[in-house]
């Protein structure tokens, strides 16, 4: 162990951690890594029988689901450890919030965790495009539409930008290679910086007296046992509701709804056209980028910070109502003029 740990260092990693950091809210995060190590791992599997040649990708999907062993479950863990991942991520950023841990000295941590966010959406919606049936090619050509609204910065997404490689095989590259390594790199930052400042003080107790602190190793661990039950509760819906496969999309038709995370841009879609997307997201971003900028103060506790507690609550409202409504409404033609 001495010879190893000269050599590597890895005692470095027993750094003191406070026992509060076992509890859920501080485990969201942990979790979060959780279900990227069980999408990186199914996503390699899956990436040997996935065809991204648009003449083959739906079939290669159905084939991955039919003739692979296992295959099925693969997919369902992979569909719904990304729906984890993308719930957990927001949990995290909600306690983040609530326990004020995005001011001085996180605020650049917090800043990685929004890229992390950012590409996570990224990874979501390229992987809804792959499985190529109508409600992947309907999610590709809003991407078309809003690359065009772009201008000269959508040139990535058009068709026309590499003549040789179709758009379906860049977006592959995004979701299995350049996604993927992105969110890796920023996560080993975003786990050093947490090494660094130590998780946050309970807003409750600021000086931390009277904590016991455990070696990190202890927490991974507990992170581990949490991490098997997510797997378990995963591998059940994964088998119980596994996720489906349209047939080869039509051209020129309209009719699927987007996966529900994207629900609340689509009733500003509806409400002001196709910039709303992109209204959406950029206002949500900005917000996002602004708040350690802004609410500056010293204090974490929720009860003595109203003026965040109602502006987030209101953004939080605001964003259920939209999904809310995009739920109750039948799916809307926006780019075929209807
Ligand atoms: C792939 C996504 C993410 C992963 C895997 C991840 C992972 C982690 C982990 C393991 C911690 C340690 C404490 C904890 O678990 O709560 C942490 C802390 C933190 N994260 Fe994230 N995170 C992600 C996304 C985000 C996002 C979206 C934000 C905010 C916009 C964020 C901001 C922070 C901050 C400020 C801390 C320090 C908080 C503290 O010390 O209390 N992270 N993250």
């Amino acid at each position: 162990m001495e010879a190893v740990d000269e050599r590597l260092g890895i005692r470095a990693i027993q750094y003191p951690v406070p026992s509060h950091a076992n509890t859920i809210g501080y485990s969201l995060g942990g979790l979060t890594a959780v279900s990227l190590l069980i999408l990186i791992a199914t996503g390699i599997v899956m990436a040997q029988f996935y065809n991204p040649d648009p003449a083959f990708a739906n079939e290669s999907v159905r084939h991955l689901v039919r003739g692979v062993y296992l295959g099925k479950y693969l997919r369902g863990l992979h569909y719904w450890a990304a729906e984890a991942m993308y719930v957990l991520a927001i949990l995290h950023l909600l306690r983040i919030y609530l326990t004020g841990s995005y001011k001085r000295p996180r605020e650049g941590n917090y800043l990685i965790g929004v890229g992390m966010f950012a590409l996570i959406i990224g990874a979501m919606f390229t992987g809804t495009v792959l499985k190529w049936d109508q409600e992947g090619y309907e999610a590709l050509s809003h991407n078309l539409e809003i690359g065009k609204l772009l201008g000269g910065l959508g040139f990535w997404f058009r068709s026309d930008f590499s003549g040789q490689v179709p758009l379906l095989v860049r977006l592959y590259m995004a979701h299995v290679s350049l996604i993927p390594m992105l969110i890796l790199a920023l996560l080993v930052l975003h786990a050093l910086l947490v090494k660094r400042h130590g998780v946050s003080p309970r807003p409750d107790n600021p000086t931390e007296s009277g904590e016991s602190f455990e070696p990190f190793t202890h927490h991974l661990r507990r992170i581990g046992a949490l991490g098997l039950v997510l797997l378990s509760v995963l591998s059940v819906l994964a088998i119980v509701f596994p996720p489906g496969i349209g047939s080869t999309p039509v051209e020129g038709i309209e009719v699927t709804k987007p996966p529900w995370m994207y629900w609340w841009l689509f009733t500003l879609e509806n409400w002001i056209g196709l910039s709303g997307i992109l209204w959406g997201a950029g206002v949500l971003f900005a917000l996002l980028i602004i708040l350690p900028f802004v609410d500056r103060g010293p204090e974490r506790h929720w009860r003595r910070r109203p003026v965040a507690m109602i502006l987030g609550a209101a953004v939080v409202a605001f964003m259920v109502v939209l999904t809310i409504l995009e739920a109750v409404t039948p799916a809307a033609q926006h780019l075929m003029g209807g």
